[in-house]
């Protein structure tokens, strides 16, 4: 990795505004000159969106927990050796929605798999790599539900999931974040601006040097 290139990750449940933050996250690094890429997961790749498709898309098939589990790492080992791993090596700063904290806090928590075992698998998959920082954006579970049903899009397959699902999908992101290394917390009540401002804040205080600057403009985004 070059200097100045970072892998930063934006993590939460549905509906709790991640879209539209990196939307913005990736207008400011633009503004601020730092080249970049946005990236989604499951996805970013060929293959990893033909496993989107069936992840999301087709709530017709009965996907049990395990085959989900290895159906979203094996998309992850593809976006980390096609995606992640060539851009960083580029010098460009990487920013996903979503990484292997979903696989914890969705198959872990959520579809109550090992968590020791996801945790094994996941490391596998992503060869070792991990982020340099985590945020997650938190709101109470049926915030972000009403969020979510204020959206356009319909509901895929893992949104239909009911309410015992994403209380444990949240309660595993506030372990989470507790737990691991390198994850924080970032309130995401309030206007998409005035959290912009926090994760901006976050960022800055983390790498200080780094996301400040001027020069060109590279935004890249893949899936
Ligand atoms: P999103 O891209 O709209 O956030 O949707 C991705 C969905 O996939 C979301 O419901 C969370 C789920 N997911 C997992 O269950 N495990 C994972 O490891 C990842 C990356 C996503």
């Amino acid at each position: 990795m070059r200097d100045g290139s970072r892998f930063v990750v934006l993590e939460g449940g549905d509906g709790v505004g991640k879209s539209t933050q990196i939307a913005l996250l990736s207008g400011w690094l633009g503004a601020v000159g730092l080249p970049h890429l946005t990236t989604r997961e499951p996805g970013g790749t060929p293959v990893g969106e033909a496993i989107r498709e069936i992840v999301l898309g087709r709530s017709d098939l009965d996907i049990g927990p395990e085959t989900e589990l290895f159906l979203i790492l094996a998309a992850r080992a593809a976006f980390v050796r096609d995606v992640v791993r060539p851009a960083l090596a580029e010098g460009k700063t990487v920013v996903a929605d979503r990484f292997s904290l979903s696989t914890l806090a969705y198959q872990g928590y959520g579809r109550e798999l090992d968590l020791d075992h996801v945790r094994e698998a996941d490391d596998l998959a992503r060869g070792g790599l991990r982020p340099d920082l985590c945020l997650v954006l938190d709101l109470p579970a049926e915030e972000s539900r009403e969020r979510q049903r204020r959206g356009v899009d319909e509901a895929d397959r893992i949104e239909r999931e009911g309410r015992d699902f994403r209380e444990r999908v949240r309660r595993g992101y506030l372990e989470l974040a507790d737990t691991e290394p390198d994850v924080e917390l970032v309130n995401a009540r309030g206007t998409p601006e005035e959290v912009h401002e926090r994760i901006r804040d976050r960022l800055l205080a983390r790498f200080p040097g780094v996301f400040r600057g001027g020069g060109a403009t590279d935004a890249q985004q893949v899936g």
